[in-house]
């Protein structure tokens, strides 16, 4: 079983597409483990998107995440990180096909709804980030 970081972005919310993408997760039988709303904090969101710090992107960014409130979620399965990488569908928006979130929901990089581990690695630092307490046991 593999874990993986999920979080609904404030466009997600705003645009009422919370349901349909926790739906989508779940017709996948993938399993939601833990899930919350809350808006992040500017601390919590530079520490999520560390790795981008420095990018001519980051403070946008940062400014987006932190706009309102997001879904943060937990969600568990086989190949759970790649299976809901492939749900989400890819950064370039000409790129994200049909049949994923963001191919069928956003023509926006930023605004692009959803965001997921990139890898089982990446996943253990986000979920102990989101989720310590879930993180410890
Ligand atoms: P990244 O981790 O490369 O993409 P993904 O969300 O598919 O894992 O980038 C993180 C977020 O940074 C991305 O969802 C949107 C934003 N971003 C931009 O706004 N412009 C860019 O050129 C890139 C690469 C990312
Ligand atoms: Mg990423």
């Amino acid at each position: 079983m593999e874990r993986t970081f999920i979080m609904i972005k404030p466009d997600g919310v705003r645009r009422k597409l919370v349901g349909e993408i926790v739906s989508r997760i779940e017709r996948r039988n993938l399993d939601i483990v833990a899930m919350k709303m809350l808006t992040p904090s500017r601390k919590l969101a530079e520490e999520h998107y560390a790795v981008h710090k420095g990018k001519d992107f980051h403070d946008s960014l940062v400014e987006f995440i932190t706009s309102g409130p997001v879904v943060a979620m937990v969600v568990e399965g086989e190949s759970a990180v790649k299976i809901m990488r492939n749900m989400m569908g890819a950064l370039n928006p000409e790129q994200a096909v049909s049949g994923t979130i963001r191919g069928d929901f956003t023509v926006s990089t930023c605004e692009n709804l959803i965001h997921g581990s990139d890898s089982t690695e990446t996943a253990a630092i986000e979920i102990e980030l989101w989720f310590a307490d879930l993180a410890a046991k």
